[in-house]
């Protein structure tokens, strides 16, 4: 119970940029957020209501299933057969037919296509500081990449990109890639480290790389495409489609944050400070959901490290558990997906879904990627922990045709079992809602692809 507050001060932040509007622009984005939802339903010819959701309150009277006995029965589709019914027993097979398959379906029913005619991003260093992070001394970097709009000028994308790097290195460091905040919600000032409090006791993550020898970055999704459907015209998406709405298989939030992480990569291939040959992708809840959606669809990532991402990342949406495929379909959160997906909360349902987070998760093979959770008890069980465990189970056929290790086990391990011999890697740590206490174990995997890294 006393862990309570924990999540409760997660749960602030998340909503805090929110909360500070006032009642009537919050009322004109959730205004927004519907009719965009309205107006994709009409051309996708829906004209029955979406099914609700569970609730997230545990106490409420539709509260979202967590008892394990409660499962409904499922069928996924097999990673290893395609459409045709025959099966993929070669890795040209995965490559050449099973693979872009699967990749098809994602980008038309889950999380849309990358449109053809997205303008260039001209990236600028705006500080440069030589800094500490604890005892290391860092030089850290504030960029902005600003997207050519001269096909659209009313509509004006800059990215904000932090890139941190330990100032001593005789040689470009590997480096992970955040999707978070630069400046913390409460004012212009700089986002503090994770109060020891929430973090297990051990340091704070970026002073926990850095001390690898290994650097950061952290880029605000929110400067690529807003966190809502209200947004849908404006930002990168609203950019290239001219402030007009989306077509149904169009980008959502999720692959144009994606987006934003390839761009950022382009640019860390320009840094002499960087080792673009080993980079990772890292982000928690619905920025998990973007780091995987990353992680899946740009081969220059190395490593992933897939925070709570719950459903719409690693979870299987066929479960019964936690939150549902009609949440995410929802006006709150039908932005993150392209317009299909919207079927699957409507007209369709879970079962008719051609893949689910297992595929996704296959869509990383051979490269390493780990799967991250809380404690139930701590963070809740919105997200299914057990559901992101089963989609790195069920992607382990695919990593073992490609001659890498799976996780090794099919049963879900006890809280704090690290399961990390493999190339897909889970832990469910003691903490709340938050990848803290993850990180050790995370760095000690890492470090086992990157090498190189010194221990403090
Ligand atoms: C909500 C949403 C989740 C999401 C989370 C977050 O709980 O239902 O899907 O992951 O917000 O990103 O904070």
């Amino acid at each position: 119970m006393k862990k309570l507050p924990i999540l409760l001060f997660f749960l602030i932040c998340y909503q805090f940029s929110y909360s500070q509007l006032s009642d009537a622009a919050r009322d004109s984005i959730n205004r927004l957020n519907e009719e965009g939802l309205v107006h994709m339903k009409q051309q996708l010819g829906i004209t029955i209501p979406n099914r609700p959701g569970p609730s997230g309150d545990p106490s409420a009277p539709n509260a979202a299933n967590s008892d394990e006995s409660k499962i409904n029965t499922y069928t996924l589709p097999d990673p290893l057969v395609l459409k045709n019914g025959n099966s993929v027993k070669t890795s040209e097979a995965w490559w050449e037919k099973r693979r872009p398959e699967i990749v098809e379906d994602f980008e038309s029913e889950i999380y849309g296509r990358l449109p053809e005619n997205i303008p260039n991003v001209a990236w600028e260093v705006v500080s440069v500081k030589d800094t500490t992070n604890g005892s290391y001394p860092v030089k850290e970097k504030t960029l902005k990449g600003i997207v050519d709009n001269s096909s659209y000028p009313n509509i004006s994308v800059e990215i904000e990109l932090l890139v941190v790097t330990p100032a001593n290195s005789e040689k470009p460091v590997p480096l992970v890639l955040e999707f978070g905040f630069i400046r913390w919600p409460f004012g212009n000032i700089p986002e503090p480290e994770t109060p020891p409090i929430f973090r297990a006791n051990e340091p704070g993550w970026k002073e926990q790389v850095i001390s690898r020898n290994y650097g950061y970055a952290i880029l605000v999704p929110s400067s690529v495409q807003a966190d809502n459907g209200a947004g849908l015209r404006q930002g990168i998406i609203g950019l290239v489609n001219k402030g007009e709405h989306r077509k149904p298989d169009d980008w959502g939030a999720l692959r144009a944050w994606a987006w934003g992480a390839s761009r950022a990569i382009d640019y860390f291939e320009t840094d002499e400070d960087v080792d673009a040959g080993r980079l990772a992708i890292e982000g928690l809840s619905r920025y998990g959901k973007a780091a995987l959606v990353a992680m899946a669809f740009e081969p220059r990532f190395s490593l992933g490290f897939i925070g709570s991402s719950g459903a719409g990342g690693a979870k299987i949406l066929r479960r019964n558990f936690g939150e549902q495929v009609e949440n995410l379909a929802s006006a709150y959160a039908y932005h993150w997906f392209c317009g299909n997906f919207i079927k699957y909360g409507s007209t369709l349902t879970k079962e008719d879904l051609p893949v689910d987070a297992h595929e996704l998760v296959a869509l990383c093979a051979p490269r390493p990627v780990f799967i991250s959770s809380g404690s139930p008890q701590v963070e809740g069980q919105w997200i299914d922990a057990k559901g992101m465990f089963l989609a790195g189970a069920h992607a382990g056929s695919v990593y073992e045709l490609l001659g890498k290790e799976d996780l090794g086990t099919t049963e879900f391990p006890i809280l704090g079992k690290a399961l990390t011999d493999g190339d897909i890697a889970w832990r469910q740590h003691a903490g709340g809602h938050t990848t803290g206490p993850n990180w050790s174990t995370w760095l000690a995997w890492a470090c086992r692809y990157w090498g190189d890294c010194k221990y403090p």
